[in-house]
C-alpha cells in the first residue's frame, strides 16, 4: 500500500530541460571550480585533463545513463531501486547511500570558505586576501570564524531543503549558471593575457605522458564520480522523476558536456594563474591542494585594481551559488535516504540529517585547528583530505563496481538497455554494454588493487 501511495505521489520534471538543468545544477559545483583545478594542477596538468576527458566520456557517461535509467525503470531512489530486484541486493543501495553523508559535511566546510571570501572582499578588502596564503591559513586555523561560516552555509542549505523550493532554484539556475560561465570565460581570457601565462596554459592543456601515474588515474576516476554526482544515488533518484518519453541519452550527453566544459574553464582560470604566481609546473604541482583557489584567485583579482573588490565578490558569489545548488541536492538525497530507512516524516528525517551533518562538519573543521594533530593520510593531511579520499577514491569506485556487476552480470544489461531504448534510439548500445560489463569493473578493480598494494608497500608504483 505504502508503495502505491509513493508511486502516485512521485513527481516528474516539468520538461526535459528541467531534468537536464537539475542534473547539471547538482553536477556543477565546487567539484568543477575548486576540486578539478587543484587536481589538474597537482597531477601534471595536461595529462590529468586528458585522462579526465577520456573518463567522463567513457565510463562517466555510461554510468550516468545506467543510473538515470535504473531510477526511471524502478521509479525509486537508490535503496528501493536495488531492492526492487530482490531484498538481497538492497545492500548495494545502502552502501551507496552512505556516501553523500561523508561528502556533505566537508562540502559545507568548503562552501563556508567560499562564503567567507565573498564577505571578506567587503570587510577586509582585496589586498588582504591576496597575501599568498597567510590569510587563508589564519582563517582556517582560527578558532571560531571558520565554524561560523560553515554553519551559515549549512543553514542556507537546510533552509532551502526544508522549504523544498525546487522551482525557485531551477529558475535561479537559469540566470546564475550563464553568469558563471561568462565570468569564467572572461577570467580565463584575463589570466591568459598575463605575462608568463601561456606557458602555464601549455602545462594545463598539453599532456606530458611522463606525468602518468596510478595516483593520477585514481584521482581522475574519483573526480569523474564526484563531479558528475555519480555513484551516490543522486542520479538514480533524479532519473526516477524523468518522464518515460524523454531521451536519456541526449540528456546524459548534455550533462556530461556541460560539466566537463565548466571544469575545463575552471582549470583554465586557475592553473595558468598559479603558474604565473609560482613560476613552474613543478612548483604548481607541489603547492596544489584544497586551498589553491583561495590563494591564487585573490592574487589574480588584484590585477583589476579598483575593480578588484567587485570582481572578487561577484566571482565568489557565483561560486557560492554553484556550491549551494549541489549541497542542496546532496542534503535532499540524505534526507530521502533517512526517510526511506526510518519511515519517518520528511521533517523529522531532515532534522536528523541536519544534526548528523552539522556534527560531522564540525569534526572536519576541527581538523584544521583544534584537531590538526590528526593527520590520517600522512604529514600535513587533514580530516577533510581523509573524508574526500575515503568517499572519492575508495567508496565511490566500490559503489560503481557493485552497480556494474549488478547490472552487467546479475540483472543483465538488457534490462537497462531496453529502458534507455524505450525513449530514444540507443546507438551506442554495444559499446555501453562492454563499458558496464568489462571496462569499468576491470578498471576499478585494477586501480584499487594497485593502489592499496602500493600503499601497503608491496611494491612501488
Ligand atoms: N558534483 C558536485 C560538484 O561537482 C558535487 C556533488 C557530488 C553534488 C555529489 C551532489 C552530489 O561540486
Amino acid at each position: 500500500m505504502a508503495e502505491v501511495v509513493q508511486k502516485a505521489a512521485r513527481a516528474t520534471w516539468s520538461s526535459k530541460w528541467a531534468f537536464i538543468l537539475a542534473a547539471a545544477a547538482s553536477a556543477v559545483g565546487l567539484g568543477n571550480l575548486w576540486r578539478f583545478p587543484y587536481l589538474a594542477a597537482k597531477y601534471g596538468g595536461g595529462m590529468f585533463l586528458l585522462t579526465y576527458l577520456v573518463m567522463v566520456f567513457s565510463f562517466g557517461i555510461a554510468l550516468l545513463l545506467l543510473e538515470t535509467a535504473l531510477g526511471r525503470k524502478t521509479g525509486q531512489s537508490v535503496v528501493g531501486a536495488f531492492k526492487s530486484f530482490g531484498k538481497r541486493y538492497a545492500f548495494i543501495g545502502w552502501f551507496t547511500a552512505l556516501i553523500p553523508f561523508i561528502i556533505v559535511p566537508y562540502y559545507c566546510v568548503i562552501g563556508g570558505w567560499v562564503a567567507k571570501y565573498f564577505a571578506a572582499y567587503f570587510t577586509d578588502g582585496p589586498a588582504a586576501l591576496a597575501d599568498g596564503g597567510g590569510y587563508f591559513t589564519a582563517f582556517v586555523s582560527g578558532n571560531y570564524e571558520s565554524f561560523l561560516w560553515m554553519l551559515i552555509f549549512m543553514f542556507i542549505t537546510f533552509l532551502v531543503v526544508s522549504f523544498g523550493v525546487k522551482s525557485g532554484i531551477e529558475k535561479a539556475n537559469l540566470v546564475m549558471m550563464p553568469a558563471l560561465i561568462v565570468m569564467a570565460i572572461a577570467l580565463s581570457i584575463y589570466t591568459l593575457s598575463q605575462p608568463g601565462a601561456l606557458e602555464g596554459a601549455a602545462y594545463y592543456l598539453i599532456p606530458d605522458f611522463s606525468k602518468f601515474s596510478p595516483e593520477l588515474v585514481i584521482a581522475a576516476m574519483g573526480q569523474t564520480f564526484f563531479s558528475l554526482s555519480l555513484a551516490m544515488g543522486i542520479m538514480v533518484t533524479y532519473g526516477s522523476y524523468v518522464a518515460k518519453t524523454e531521451s536519456l541519452t541526449s540528456s546524459a550527453t548534455r550533462v556530461c558536456g556541460f560539466s566537463f566544459g565548466i571544469s575545463l574553464l575552471g582549470g583554465l582560470m586557475i592553473v595558468p594563474a598559479a603558474f604565473v604566481a609560482l613560476g613552474s609546473g613543478d612548483a604548481v604541482a607541489a603547492n596544489a591542494g584544497p586551498n589553491l583557489m583561495f590563494v591564487i584567485l585573490p592574487q589574480l583579482f588584484m590585477g583589476f585594481g579598483d575593480m578588484a573588490t567587485v570582481v572578487g565578490a561577484v566571482f565568489f558569489a557565483l561560486v557560492i551559488f554553484a556550491a549551494l545548488t549541489s549541497s542542496i541536492s546532496l542534503v535532499e538525497t540524505c534526507t530521502s535516504i533517512v526517510q526511506d530507512a526510518t519511515n519517518w516524516t520528511r521533517r523529522r528525517s531532515l532534522l536528523l540529517t541536519c544534526v548528523v551533518i552539522t556534527v560531522c562538519g564540525m569534526m572536519v573543521n576541527l581538523g584544521y585547528n583544534g584537531w590538526s594533530f590528526i593527520q590520517p593520510l600522512g604529514e600535513g593531511s587533514t580530516i577533510l583530505d581523509f573524508a574526500d579520499f575515503l568517499s572519492n577514491s575508495v567508496m565511490m569506485p566500490l559503489a560503481a563496481l557493485m552497480t556494474c556487476i549488478f547490472v552487467g552480470w546479475i540483472i543483465k544489461p538488457k534490462t537497462i538497455e531496453d529502458e534507455i531504448a524505450s525513449s530514444s534510439p540507443f546507438k551506442i548500445r554495444k559499446i555501453w554494454r562492454v563499458m558496464i560489463k568489462y571496462v569499468t569493473p576491470v578498471l576499478v578493480v585494477v586501480i584499487l588493487i594497485a593502489y592499496v598494494a602500493s600503499s601497503l608497500g608491496f611494491f612501488s608504483l
